[in-house]
């Protein structure tokens, strides 16, 4: 593996953590990643059954390999504090804080974090869907050297309500590549946003393509539906991993041994060409792995 950190985050499925039944569902459902939520898709009264829920299928052991990721409500609300502790100290791999602000909420959170002792593993995801931490990219991104800090997820239903802006995608590519860019700059993953209508499979596919293009890592999904179009979206195409191939062979040749410049199928190829390349091939083989 060139990347040893790499694992695939291509379908990162939200589920209302108060819904039992898509709890239950999600045991079989081929998502890369589950995210139990406690935030927007759970009512006040429902908050503290919902976080029971979500902590009982952690130790459940019953979500195989799947990344389990638990979204806590804001700062600011009266089960924040709770919600941490109890996702932590129930092993979750992440938590995702919504309406974050600035790098003082990261390293607040992170401290707290600490504080539970027996959650060394648990990571921290950030949303980004508020005016304020557009504005912050990167010094929020920054702290993901040295803090728990490691996913970027954007939220732009959120962040539209707060625009009054509409759900028109082309207003949040600048935000998606600064976002890339930000999360790049700091070696952190990043998904995009959810696409609101699960009975539309071609607009999603258009979403993850585009999102992949851009350098996403994979998307942010509220359907079954939806989880084998991110899935194929988000992986290497066979052509792609062909040429990946190629690039490598001709490397090892030892006709090209010490070169720094080759050409293959006609195409300028460089040694940046061929980090790509073994990239490439480590994302399709660790996702080949998921499948077995
Ligand atoms: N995770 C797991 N299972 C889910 C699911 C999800 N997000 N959404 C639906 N399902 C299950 C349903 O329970 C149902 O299972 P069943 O056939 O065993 O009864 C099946 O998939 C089909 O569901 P469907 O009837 O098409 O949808 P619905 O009307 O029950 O639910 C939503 C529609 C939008 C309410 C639901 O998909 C949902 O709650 N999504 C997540 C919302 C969320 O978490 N939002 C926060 C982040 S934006
Ligand atoms: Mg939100």
């Amino acid at each position: 593996m060139t990347d040893p950190k790499y694992r695939p985050r291509r379908s990162c499925l939200y589920m209302p953590a108060s819904n039992t039944r898509a709890l239950d569902k999600a045991k079989g459902l081929a998502a890369d990643t589950i995210i139990f939520d406690l935030e927007d898709a759970v009512a006040p009264d429902a908050k503290d059954q919902a976080r029971e829920n979500a902590c009982a299928a952690l130790q459940s052991g019953d979500y195989g390999e799947r990344e389990l990721v638990v979204r806590i409500n804001a700062m600011d609300t009266p089960w924040f504090a709770k919600d941490l502790r109890h996702a932590c100290r129930s092993g979750a791999d992440a938590v995702l804080v919504p309406k974050i602000l600035n790098a003082d909420d990261i390293i607040q959170i992170t401290r707290l974090m600490d504080e539970h002792a027996d959650s060394p593993k648990t990571r921290l995801w950030a949303m980004i869907e508020m005016p304020q931490a557009i504005l912050k990219l990167a010094e929020i991104a920054a702290l993901g050297l040295d803090q728990r800090l490691t996913t970027f997820v954007m939220g732009f239903n959120d962040l539209a309500k707060e625009m009054r802006a509409g759900h028109d995608r082309a207003t949040f590519l600048p935000v998606m590549t600064q976002a890339v860019i930000a999360a790049r700059a700091y070696g952190l993953d990043i998904l995009d946003s959810v696409y609101n209508d699960f009975s539309d499979p071609a607009g999603l596919e258009a979403e993850c393509l585009q999102a992949s293009k851009l350098g996403f890592d994979g998307k942010t999904l509220i359907h079954p539906a939806q989880i084998e179009i991110a899935n194929r979206a988000f992986s290497p195409d066979p052509k792609e991993i062909d040429e990946a191939q190629a690039i490598i062979a001709a490397f090892a040749d030892p006709a090209n041994a010490g070169k720094g410049v080759i050409v293959v199928d006609g195409k300028m190829t460089e040694l940046l060409h061929l980090k790509q390349a073994k990239q490439l091939v480590a994302t399709a083989q660790a996702i080949e792995a998921l499948a077995r």
